[in-house]
């Protein structure tokens, strides 16, 4: 430990004590994390920020009054106190603690503080089980004081120090954007905020900069960064938060590589400096159409391996009912080879992936094993012959292995359910591409297949442009609307904007069809989509094509960024750049399992924060300040 914060109360911190400080006299100021009492001797594991130390209080060298208050000290008590640091007896040593070697008689010390009886223990067992979430959620202040939790916003904090450092030495500045902002289309819903002074109308708390980054771009920063609070209004999951930070870049004069150079200099460095992992660079990239055809999912996770593989053609030979039924469909029978599957999952095991299939959404999956006498499984009698030998070619399926198929359309491009929100919020339809992916998905974890040894990530690129709103019937923006649509794509969307002028709802989708593809991008770690971004429209006439084919009129369009489409007018730098998710980068680094292990004060999963109790009521008279009237709905 470097640093000894000394202050009024202490000469230095607990876990700066080492075998070498064996005779020195010190002040010391903590809480009390555990007592022991031996009779004579009295043990106390003192504890703050930086660690433990044993205390010990015994009659030769603790005056007897002082001996005896410490019998009375109670966990969570915070106390002061004087004495000297004696290096323990070999037999002694605690190799646990980083004090280990050492431990401070006390000659004196004071209670700075009464704690009552913490209502959930800081103090843990190894091995025991955590109180309920909710609970330390509501004493949020002693769940953080647990040793995993101190930990977490530690590395936190070292994260945003090694991110701040690497972005300022490359030439970006941090530069603040609004939090009483106008509504940027992400895709949630946003949280607004009433304005007092302007009857009726709204500020929305930001989405993300993007707006304001680009407009930076504009104004000739050249290069941007923020750690940015973001806030969206939707339905929570594990990784997600109503209110999370981001790694907010901007970047201009660049393309797609440029951006991908800093991404990965900015993650190598956060691996480096608080792993100690070197990364290799650069990542692969892996287009959108590639990572569904061989995983099924635009955030594959590349450790495991099992690429779909194509067998229509093999298995329609096969004298087999549900292959032969595919013909004329546009169904296809894809499959991934699970190693040593065959031999480790039991039976009950194999059948359980069919119900993995449906659950994705598919009709069902059929597996198939290799044991020293064959093949066995579902399909395993048609495949007998030649058609048997190609079928273990093609596959290379081994003795011990498994192969699972699924037949069905898969999908290319994505479809959502709900209408208004948009691709980052809506849930999106999956196909038998989404069914294989998950059966991809259960095997690794039912084998063991997620190595925490590797670090796989990935630029996913060439996502589509357009997303399909299934339930208005419309295209809606896959990453936001301000995304340039591919080089190669940006003539046939013209084309078609052209000569349609306002695109009905077949047009439209047409044109999803099409496939337009956007210079946007995913980086991709280990399965977990951790950032975004996107090389940018910087002409304000494409902006408007691309409005028009999302439906947003002219009038619409100036009303709602019309200040973006001005500032373009005035000479805007070709630009892009991307935000990483904070919490979710600090989650994975962390390893921990949920985004509020890492968020000192998190909301729950009903976007409650239970401690301080938010949302909450307001009384009538401020709710007629800000000329609102509560009416009654079904719900209230
Ligand atoms: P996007 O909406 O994809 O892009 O967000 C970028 C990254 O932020 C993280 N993230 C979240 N983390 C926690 N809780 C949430 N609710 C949540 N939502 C998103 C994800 C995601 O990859 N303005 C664009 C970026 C750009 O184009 O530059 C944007 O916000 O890890």
């Amino acid at each position: 430990m470097s640093y000894r914060m000394p202050t009024a109360y202490r000469s230095t911190v607990v876990g700066s004590l080492r075998r070498e400080n064996a005779g020195d006299r010190v002040r010391l100021a903590g809480w009390i994390h555990r007592r022991r009492d031996l009779g004579g001797l009295i043990f106390v594991d003192l504890r703050d920020r930086t660690g433990r130390v044993q205390l010990s209080f015994g009659p030769d060298w603790t005056p007897s009054a002082v001996l005896e208050s410490a019998r009375r000290l109670g966990a969570e008590t915070v106390i002061a106190l004087e004495g000297e640091v004696v290096a323990r007896p070999a037999a002694n040593v605690n190799p646990e603690l980083a004090t280990g070697e050492i431990e401070v008689h006390v000659t004196g010390f004071e209670v700075l503080a009464q704690a009552e009886t913490p209502v959930i223990p800081v103090a843990q067992v190894p091995g025991e089980e955590l109180p309920a979430e909710e609970l330390r959620l509501r004493y949020r202040y002693l769940d953080l004081r647990r040793e995993e939790l101190q930990r977490a916003l530690g590395i936190r904090h070292q994260a945003l120090q090694v991110a701040r450092a690497f972005l300022s030495e490359h030439g970006f500045w941090e530069i603040e954007t609004p939090i009483l902002t106008r509504r940027t289309p992400e895709g949630a819903r946003d949280y607004l905020v009433p304005s007092r002074l302007h009857a009726g109308e709204f500020y929305a708390l930001p989405q993300s900069p993007q707006l304001y980054k680009q407009l930076l771009m504009v104004a000739g920063f050249d290069r941007y960064f923020q750690i940015a609070r973001c806030l969206r209004d939707e339905d929570l999951r594990a990784d997600r938060q109503p209110e999370f930070t981001q790694i907010d870049a901007e970047l201009s004069f660049v393309t797609e590589e440029d951006v991908f150079h800093i991404g990965e200099g900015l993650v190598t460095a956060l691996w480096r400096e608080i792993l100690g992992i070197e990364l290799a660079t650069p990542f692969p990239r892996l287009t959108y159409a590639e990572a569904l055809e061989k995983y099924g999912t635009d955030k594959p996770d590349l450790r495991l391996g099992m690429e779909f593989q194509d067998l229509t053609d093999l298995l329609r030979e096969a004298d087999f009912r549900l292959f032969q039924e595919t013909r004329g469909t546009g169904a296809r029978i894809r499959g991934i080879r699970a190693p040593g599957g065959g031999a480790k999952l039991s039976r009950k095991q194999l059948d359980e992936l069919a119900q993995v299939a449906r659950d994705a959404g598919a009709a069902g999956a059929l597996w198939l094993r290799r044991g020293a006498e064959g093949l066995a499984g579902s399909f395993a009698r048609a495949l007998e012959g030649s058609l048997g030998e190609r079928f273990l070619e093609r596959t290379a399926l081994e003795v011990g292995d498994l192969f699972v198929v699924v037949i069905g359309h898969f999908r290319t491009l994505p479809l959502v359910a709900e209408s208004h929100l948009g691709a980052t919020d809506a849930a999106r339809l999956g196909g038998a591409e989404a069914a294989l992916d998950a059966l991809r998905r259960h095997l690794a974890d039912r084998l063991g297949l997620r190595d925490p040894g590797l670090h796989r990530w990935a630029w996913v690129t060439e996502f589509p442009l357009f997303d399909w709103d299934v339930a208005a019937g419309r295209l809606v923006a896959a990453h936001h609307p301000f995304t340039m649509p591919h080089a190669q794509d940006a003539a046939k969307l013209r084309a078609y904007t052209e000569e349609k002028g306002t695109l009905g709802a077949t047009d439209a989708r047409a044109l999803f069809e099409a496939g337009i593809r956007a210079r946007a991008y995913d980086a991709v770690y280990n399965g977990h989509e951790l950032a975004s971004g996107s090389i940018r429209i910087h002409e304000p006439d494409l902006q408007r094509h691309i409005f028009g084919a999302l439906g947003i009129g002219e009038a619409e369009a100036e009303e709602k960024f019309g200040f973006l489409l001005e500032a373009f007018r005035y000479g805007a730098p070709p630009h892009g750049g991307f935000a990483f998710g904070f919490d979710r980068l600090v989650m994975l680094l962390v390893g921990a399992t949920s985004l509020r292990d890492v968020i000192a004060f998190p909301k729950t999963t009903a976007a409650r924060a239970l401690f301080e109790g938010a949302p909450a009521p307001v009384p009538a008279q401020e709710l007629k300040e800000l000329h609102l009237a509560l009416v009654r709905t079904e719900r209230s």
